[in-house]
């Protein structure tokens, strides 16, 4: 039975055609002012103007077999797409939160066997069961705040076994979420401590080990490498993205983070479907981004968390970047998988538009993950994943009044959850 949401003050972002925005496009967020849209079968149908109901001048509003829902001048939105995320995670790193407040940085952190090694140490001991409990707990969390598809990566595990365990709790996760979940293997997110003198070696596992026992039972969607001085050099993401290229995997990198050493560049050149972080962006690295099909996957709240510069934004889309948001949330440089917070603090710190930050963040986003098909926009055809408002004066509000929750309800395929 089809159901007609009727009275929506606002309909964002109503697409009849997919495209990925970038440069001065990512403004343009089209709206049906004072709409109604239909639903059947847990997917979008219909959409149009209130008068058109009103008056009769729609199917819809003389078909005794739909359902209605009155919407009460609530803004709808298409849910978010939170591209990037490390959700499956043992525990929380606080104290090293405290450790930062004192002065020590996110790189001495790393040095002294915090950071993410210590992440992977409290992982190993950890049930698959255990970590697949927490992390379905934290997604059903974020479906609250307006997230309706997500990609989770490993990188927490760092040996063969506990790499497969974060992957397979990932599918389980596919395998059980009302929203899509894609996977990336990130085994090249640090080197383990039994390896520092030998990183050649632990390269080797993840290449020879790891990536074929991932393809095998089909765990991951894409590969990636934090790309960092202190990390993987360009040299070793490119051998170990190129053996996940070989397995079939589509490339991400975790890039100019903490410093610009051609990590976008190296991921534009291995044809990358995004380049995530972008704190330290170069003009080498903007152009190359710009003349790219690679999107830029901004993660402001990592920045603001480590108290770093924020991502140049403005410059990335003066240039004609295709961008994306996204949370990065994990334990240790992002602690929230709030999306409303990331368009925020990226209106507010970086200065894009609250129309640019609602693309970057729904139908860009759907392109960093691949689901621009189901997801990303009012379209005739996609999942119905929606964002129901409380009252709000405009869509400016959402992002001006950061820190209130401004959702109503979340609706996952045609249903409230
Ligand atoms: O995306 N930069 C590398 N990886 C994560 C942080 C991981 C951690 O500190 O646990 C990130 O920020
Ligand atoms: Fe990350």
């Amino acid at each position: 039975m089809p159901t007609v949401i009727i009275n929506i003050k606002q309909l964002v972002n109503v697409r009849e055609e997919n495209k990925l925005l970038r440069g001065k496009d990512l403004a343009e967020l089209p709206i049906i002012n004072n709409a109604f849209l239909v639903i059947e079968d847990g997917l979008i149908v219909d959409y149009g103007c209130m008068e058109e109901y009103t008056t009769g001048n729609s199917q819809w509003t003389i078909n005794d077999k739909a359902e209605t829902i009155d919407a009460a001048g609530a803004t709808i939105l298409p849910t978010y797409c939170d591209s990037h995320t490390h959700i499956v995670f043992a525990a929380s790193r606080e104290n090293e939160f405290v450790d930062k407040i004192n002065g020590l940085s996110y790189a001495d952190i790393a040095a002294k066997g915090g950071g993410i090694l210590n992440s992977a140490a409290k992982l190993a001991n950890t049930s698959e069961n255990d970590l697949f409990d927490m992390a379905y707990n934290r997604l059903q969390q974020l479906m609250q705040l307006g997230t309706g598809a997500i990609e989770i990566k490993s990188g927490y595990g760092l040996s063969l076994e506990n790499e497969l365990k974060i992957l397979r709790v990932i599918k389980r996760l596919k395998d059980v979420s009302l929203i899509p979940v894609k996977a990336t293997f990130l085994g090249a997110h640090a080197f383990p401590i039994a390896y520092k003198e030998n990183k050649q070696g632990y390269i080797d596992i993840i290449i020879n080990e790891m990536i074929p026992a991932i393809a095998k039972e089909n765990l991951a969607d894409y590969i990636d490498a934090f790309c960092e001085e202190g990390f993987f050099s360009i040299q070793q993401t490119e051998t170990i993205c190129n053996a996940g290229i070989a397995a079939g995997l589509k490339v991400k990198i975790h890039a100019n983070q903490l410093s610009s050493t051609g990590a976008v560049q190296l991921g534009v050149k291995l044809n990358a479907l995004s380049v995530d972080h972008l704190e330290m962006m170069d003009d080498d690295a903007i152009n190359s981004l710009a003349s790219s099909n690679t999107i830029g996957t901004l993660l402001p709240t990592a920045a603001f968390f480590l108290r770093m510069d924020y991502q140049p934004a403005r410059k990335l889309i003066e240039a004609g970047c295709a961008i994306a948001l996204a949370t990065d949330y994990n334990p240790g440089s992002s602690p929230s998988g709030n999306m409303n917070f990331v368009n925020a603090i990226s209106c507010i710190q970086m200065k894009m538009l609250p129309e640019e930050v609602i693309n970057a963040s729904t139908i860009n986003a759907a392109y960093a993950m691949e689901v621009e098909n189901e997801l990303g926009s009012i379209t005739k055809g996609k999942k119905a994943n929606l964002i129901f408002t409380k009252p709000i004066a405009s869509l400016a509000y959402l992002p001006y009044s950061f820190g209130t929750n401004l959702i109503d309800k979340v609706m996952i395929n045609g249903e409230f959850v």
